[in-house]
């Protein structure tokens, strides 16, 4: 199959972290676009706002979240959603995205992403607030796949069901993570190329890709992959990428590292073959992936 998008690659960079930001902005010639975590700005206190503000008109920017808790059957905290829509305007972004998860129980931040139930009845919950924000913020809304430990046993639909059910019914965009979905591939068995094809066409609009380790532990039947950011991208999440790009045509491929920051090279080494395999996808007549690892 051709792919419908050969001619435009995404722009490819890094989430912006304040740890990092002198590195960063040594090195910015080396990246196209800046993610964005609004979380930093709201709660980061003036040092770490202005460090992200002083990237404006610097970088192109995208803003992507992990506080909003869209899955906690709850109302949307609408203050939260209002310094999201601030953070928009002062950074002049064009897009927003955020996990489809729940992080929060009322009082309560459980600082985990945690999965939504498949189920018609969880969609029922969903539907309104994705319309709520997507009226409340004057930019794009799409949201994130994310890597699961556990999976409620209930479920009702697919993954790409449940996600595909979401699309048509609010017009709500897609990031996909690539790292999460090689994870769990690797952890629950789940097919990644299925979960692909069953994607609309160009749904997805941003990607994520990252790297954790292998846990072996005794009390474990097989290795765990965790998806703590601290490691180069797998070559598998990077081969998803390029499958993905034979349907989709994301505006970002953003490499997201939360660990072990003091690996420079490793960073940009990432950004190098994420660049690679994104111009592959591009170049390829064929649109077809033929070394995709089985899981
Ligand atoms: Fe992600």
């Amino acid at each position: 199959m051709n792919s419908p998008f050969p001619s435009e690659s995404p722009l490819i960079g890094i989430g912006f972290r304040v740890p990092i930001a002198k590195w960063t902005l040594a090195n910015l010639h080396r990246f196209d676009v800046l993610e964005i975590t609004v979380d930093h700005y709201i709660k980061g206190g003036e040092y770490v706002r202005r460090a992200i503000r002083n990237l404006v008109d610097r970088v192109p920017l995208v803003l992507h979240g992990v506080g909003l808790s869209i899955g906690t059957d709850a109302p949307l905290d609408e203050a939260y959603l209002d310094a999201v829509a601030e953070a928009v305007d002062d950074l002049k972004v064009p897009s927003y995205s955020e996990h489809l998860a729940w992080t929060k129980v009322p009082g309560i931040d459980l600082a985990n992403l945690l999965p939504v139930p498949k189920t018609r009845a969880a969609a029922d919950m969903l539907i309104p607030k994705i319309e709520r924000i997507q009226a409340r913020l004057p930019v794009p809304f799409s949201i994130e796949n994310i890597s699961y430990v556990f999976d409620f046993p209930d479920a009702e639909m697919s993954d790409a069901e449940f996600f595909n059910l979401l699309f048509r019914e609010t017009g709500v965009e897609m990031l996909l993570d690539v790292e999460n979905l090689f994870v769990n591939a690797s952890n629950h068995a789940v097919d990644p190329l299925a979960f692909l094809e069953q994607l609309p066409e160009g749904v997805v609009t941003g990607v994520h890709a990252a790297g954790g380790p292998l846990v072996r532990r005794p009390y474990l039947d097989v290795p765990f992959h965790a998806d703590n950011h601290s490691h180069p991208v797998p070559q598998q999440a990077l081969d998803l990428l390029e499958y993905a790009l034979d349907r989709q045509r994301p505006r970002t491929v953003i490499l997201e590292r939360d660990n072990d920051y003091e690996q420079g090279e490793e960073l940009l080494a990432d950004v190098t073959r994420i660049r690679r395999q994104a111009a592959r996808a591009a170049s390829s007549t064929e649109g077809s992936v033929t070394d995709v690892p089985a899981y």
